[in-house]
């Protein structure tokens, strides 16, 4: 099935559409038609190909890389979903997605720069 998909990169300050199968992961359907978005790992892990969900449903069963919660939130990693609707998108700020999910654990474990010194042995 094919579906329509509009982009809003926020960063470049430009807007994509292109028709996609809902077959293929979006960010691959995407980049076959000329459509130059972020990412890294490719395996839904990252988070660096994040997106805002405005409207529209994705399959995202094989996204290991972004809880479920923020995927009701409004979340999505396009490196490894499938459209299942109409889709209405746009770009993460920079590490939004990251920090949402992983920054409150760094926050609780604070550090001081003493707790990175590793004890040298003398003989
Ligand atoms: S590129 Fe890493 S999660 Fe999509």
């Amino acid at each position: 099935m094919t579906y329509h998909i509009r982009i809003r990169d926020r960063q470049a300050d430009k807007i994509y559409e292109a028709d996609i199968e809902g077959d293929r992961y979006i960010l691959e359907s995407l980049e076959l038609q000329g459509v130059d978005l972020p990412f890294a790992c490719r395996n839904g892990a990252c988070t660096a190909c994040a997106m805002r969900v405005n409207s529209g449903k994705l399959d995202q069963h094989e996204v290991m890389g972004l809880s479920k919660s923020l995927q009701q939130e409004g979340y999505a990693l396009i490196c490894s979903s499938y459209a299942l609707s109409d889709l209405d998108l746009e770009t993460q700020d920079e590490d939004e997605v990251y920090q949402l999910q992983f920054g409150q654990f760094f926050a609780k474990r604070k550090r001081h720069w003493f707790q990175f010194a590793f004890p040298i042995d003398h003989d």
